[in-house]
């Protein structure tokens, strides 16, 4: 029986440093993808999956994310006296019960891996959930409930993994594979951000992990890997070689990296085009969009 899995780490300590000048004042995590901030995206997507306890690592300058998360008591009173139920439904339900949110500060920018070990104490013995915002994923059933589902069979630690072309592996934590069993794959290494000549394949580790305290004890070590930064991916890699229970899991869905700004902008096409009272205006400036760019060429 593996243990349920109730508390995920929101790692949002990063400078994010791609989408200067915006971040001088606004945490990447409260960005918007059409009317949302990806932290709800991704809060959205743990509470779906069963997760109870929201652990977000934070650092200096993310007051407007946690300030995000107090109940706005007047804005829903006005909601209610001008009889706007809609809006105060969609307000409620970013809502988050008194004391299942609880914020750890990363003092610097030492690298995922830090940030997560960060989260230690109030991890405990337990297996965890991590969660980057910035990678936001569009699936039917959300991809952390995919996760869940599997892990309830294999235990141990998974991350979840996508096929990416050779050339941009580099970018990634990489998996070496041992077998691959269809969604899920063993795995016997893991590498991160490998030259492109050196990556093991190309299944690539993207932002969500189900991970044992095991992860937590060799985070410990403090020690620096690619670029320099305390890898998630090197403590991840060292528990195959304890207790061999690490797994690749193929998602379905898409994952739009929104840490880039070529990821935003086309996640805000895709979820602009998924919304049904934006479909048919925002389709077609779309497509005149593009006549216009044919002609001018
Ligand atoms: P990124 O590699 O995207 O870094 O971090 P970043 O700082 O957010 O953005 P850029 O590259 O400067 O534009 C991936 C995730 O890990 C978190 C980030 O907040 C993001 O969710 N992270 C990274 C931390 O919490 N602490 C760190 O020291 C590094």
């Amino acid at each position: 029986m593996t243990r349920k899995v109730s508390k995920a780490i929101f790692p949002v300590a990063g400078l994010g440093t791609r989408f200067l000048p915006a971040t001088k004042s606004i945490p990447k995590e409260i960005m918007t993808l059409v009317d949302r901030p990806l932290i709800q995206y991704a809060i959205d997507e743990a509470r779906a999956a069963g997760i109870e306890e929201f652990i977000f690592v934070t650092s200096r300058g993310k007051g407007a994310l946690e300030d995000y998360f107090d109940h706005a008591h007047e804005l829903e009173a006005n909601l209610t006296r001008a009889g706007k139920k809609d809006l105060l439904a969609v307000l409620q339900a970013t809502n988050m019960d008194s004391g299942a949110i609880a914020y750890v500060r990363q003092h610097k920018a030492l690298g995922l891996g830090h940030a997560v070990w960060c989260a230690s104490r109030l991890i405990g013995d337990e297996p965890f959930a991590v969660l980057l915002p910035d990678d936001v994923i569009a699936a039917e059933k959300p991809c952390l409930q995919q996760m869940v589902e599997a892990y309830a069979e294999t235990g141990g630690n998974m991350v979840a993994a996508m096929e990416v072309p050779a050339e941009k592996a580099s970018s990634y934590g990489v998996l070496d594979i041992r077998e691959d069993m269809g969604a899920l794959v063993s795995v016997k290494g893991m590498v991160e951000k490998p030259k492109a000549s050196e990556a093991p394949s190309n299944l690539a580790v993207i932002g969500r992990y189900i991970l044992s305290s095991g992860v937590l004890r060799n985070l410990e070590a403090k020690q620096q890997g690619a670029g320099g930064e305390i890898q998630l991916t090197d403590a991840i890699a060292k528990e195959i070689a304890t207790s061999d229970n690490v797994y690749g899991y193929r998602f379905r869905g898409q994952r739009f990296d929104c840490g880039s700004k070529a990821g935003f902008l086309q996640a805000t096409v895709a979820f602009g085009l998924a919304r049904p009272e934006l479909r048919d205006e925002f389709q077609q400036f779309l497509e005149e969009m593009t006549t216009m760019r044919k002609a001018a060429e």
